[in-house]
């Protein structure tokens, strides 16, 4: 059985992630950028991962464009974010990027990134400026949404190999890779 691991990332922490999961199952971690939907023809399991930006996840059009290209794969998909990753944000990240019929069919995981404004290119920086802007004048600000504001003044990194464990479990479950 083969697998592969296909990323996307802007700041590094995808990344990180995609190497770690790589070099766990022994295989090659490829950014979405370096390959096309045929070049996956040849795995059995393909694990892709991106980061959420307002709720989409970074590069997933490979994998959501070509369901029909992919049949009969294991899809494992994880997607990392700055926020703590509660079910009902995450439920509404899988519902916003998967038919409920297609969601059947592709295990999802969430693994948390982390934030870091200095990385980021001039669009997102802008984007993260007007909402840097929204939050300042709200109210009842969430922990998650103080955690942000915080994060604009000092990088942030939740990443940790140990989150990987479960999506790992799953793929040597499902593919018979040791
Ligand atoms: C414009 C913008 C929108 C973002 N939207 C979200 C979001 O909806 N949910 C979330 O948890 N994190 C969000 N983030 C934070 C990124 O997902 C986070 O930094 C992630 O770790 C980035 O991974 P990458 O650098 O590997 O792409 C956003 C960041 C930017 C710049």
């Amino acid at each position: 059985m083969k697998a592969i691991v296909v990323y996307s990332s802007k700041t590094g922490f995808v990344e990180k992630y995609a190497k770690w999961i790589a070099d766990e199952l022994s295989v090659k971690a490829v950014r979405t950028n370096d390959v096309k939907v045929e070049d996956l023809k040849d795995y059995d399991t393909i694990v892709f991962g991106g980061g959420l930006y307002a709720g989409g996840i970074n590069g997933i059009k490979l994998i959501n464009k070509n369901l029909h290209k992919l049949k009969g794969k294991n899809i494992v998909l994880f997607a990392t974010g700055a926020s703590s990753g509660k079910k009902e944000e995450i439920d509404e990240v899988w519902d916003k990027n998967f038919t409920k019929e297609d969601q059947k069919n592709i295990a999802f995981f969430y693994l948390r990134g982390g934030f870091n404004y200095d990385k980021l290119n001039m669009k997102d920086r802008m984007l993260m400026m007007m909402m840097k802007k929204m939050l300042q004048k709200k109210k009842d600000l969430t922990e998650d949404e103080q955690g942000m504001l915080a994060a604009f003044e000092e990088p942030v990194d939740f990443t940790d190999r140990g989150n990987i464990r479960d999506l790992i479990d799953l793929v040597r479950k499902n593919s018979k890779i040791d």
